[in-house]
């Protein structure tokens, strides 16, 4: 298993211990001991779900007690599935994912998964640090996109269930020096956390032992509705961000952009499609997120009046890529059979801005020795009846 865990393999599926009754018959007193086997109080379980590469898959569920479940397996530290309650009393799955194993090992575009070492793109694959020029993979016509051709989504991570009575569950790997050509054994850990309010908290932490760039992101693709059969044009989204990146070939040239007027002011709500054929191809941009502090700040409202189901979205980073699955084409089906069409679902992808390392100009992403990389994103959900 990658990463040395210390605590991997201690989760406990049940708790045995011993008990005693003290049975009193006139003057004698017997002491009797019995094994006893109880669930633990936390509300995790956990799902064998095969093997890859000799290493093993578990699929980890997380329950809160609105009735509110979310799924994350370790392959490719993922997000499988976020159930959660409707207004009208049903309940559905709110992001892409599959049932099985055999669905990732497919390659769907990213669905769920983390994205690293550099999540969006690095223009043509190069970046230099110091005197030192980096090459990384071109998987995304000459620019590379995601950490490669096996970037954090494609990898086993350690996962270690929380031991404090949380919902929750750490996942670690170790990206080691010259994966995908990046420079330095990077020690990374994610945290999923489902809360009692309905939040998913995703924490991230990374260390280095020589400088490199570190971007990640989370990459679940949402359709508030539950059915990838009714596309995201109808759902309303606001954006906190007087800005964004233009782009061409998804690479930023240095400017920022106002929004105002254009089709992509979501500073009031506007529903996904209003405005979606003014830009070429769809959504597929870097925000500027207008913040006001450094910590988690709301930057983000997707919603969905038929399900009364709204998504808010906070983060200490400083973009979010708006991306409302231009590519899905129906190649890929959900494990019911449903064709994930086009617009079936959109990304809100809270990060740094598309190939930092090569803007001098935006918020860097280099990560030195003794550094901590530490970032946050929550997605809540809110029910409107
Ligand atoms: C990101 C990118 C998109 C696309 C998707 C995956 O959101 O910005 O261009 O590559 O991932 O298909």
């Amino acid at each position: 298993m990658n990463g040395d865990w210390p605590g991997y393999g201690l989760y406990h599926d049940k708790i045995t211990t011993m008990s005693t009754t003290i049975l009193t018959t006139g003057d004698d007193t017997v002491e009797k001991k019995t094994e006893v086997t109880i669930a633990p109080h936390y509300k995790i379980d956990k799902l064998d779900w095969g093997e890859i590469e000799g290493q093993r898959v578990f699929l980890f569920s997380l329950t809160n007690k609105s009735g509110h479940q979310v799924t994350v397996t370790n392959y490719g530290a993922t997000i499988t599935s976020w159930v959660t309650p409707d207004k009208l009393g049903g309940k559905s799955n709110i992001v892409l994912g599959f049932e099985s194993i055999d669905g990732y090992l497919a390659r769907p575009p990213y669905f769920g998964a983390t994205i690293g070492r550099y999540s969006n793109r690095i223009a043509k694959g190069r970046f230099v640090i110091g005197n030192d020029t980096y090459s990384v993979a071109t998987n995304n016509g000459e620019n590379h996109l995601h950490g490669g051709n096996k970037g954090f989504d494609k990898v086993i991570w350690c996962a270690k269930p929380s031991d404090d009575g949380s919902a929750s569950v750490t996942m670690n790997y170790l990206s080691k020096d010259g994966e995908e050509g990046y420079p330095g054994n990077l020690q990374v850990a994610v945290t999923f956390t489902l809360t009692d309010d309905n939040e998913l908290l995703i924490g991230y932490y990374a260390e280095t032992d020589k400088a490199t760039v570190v971007n990640l992101t989370n990459h679940s693709y949402f359709n508030l509705t539950g059915d990838v059969a009714s596309s995201i044009l109808d759902h309303t989204l606001q954006i906190y961000a007087d800005n964004y990146t233009p782009v061409e070939n998804g690479i930023p040239n240095g400017e920022l952009k106002n929004v105002a007027g254009g089709p992509f002011d979501f500073l009031q709500p506007h529903t996904i499609g209003e405005r979606i054929s003014r830009v070429d191809g769809g959504y597929d941009h870097n925000f500027v997120l207008t913040r006001k502090s450094n910590g988690l700040e709301l930057i983000a409202t997707l919603a969905d009046s038929v399900s009364g189901r709204t998504l808010e979205v906070y983060t200490t980073e400083p973009g979010m890529q708006l991306y409302s699955g231009n590519f899905l084409d129906g190649s890929f089906k959900t494990s019911e059979g449903k064709s994930i069409n086009k617009h079936a679902a959109i990304c809100l992808e809270t990060q740094h801005f598309p190939d930092s390392p090569n803007q001098p100009s935006f918020p860097a992403t280099l990560l030195q020795p003794g550094e901590k990389y530490e970032t946050a994103t929550k997605y809540r959900l809110v029910i409107n009846k």
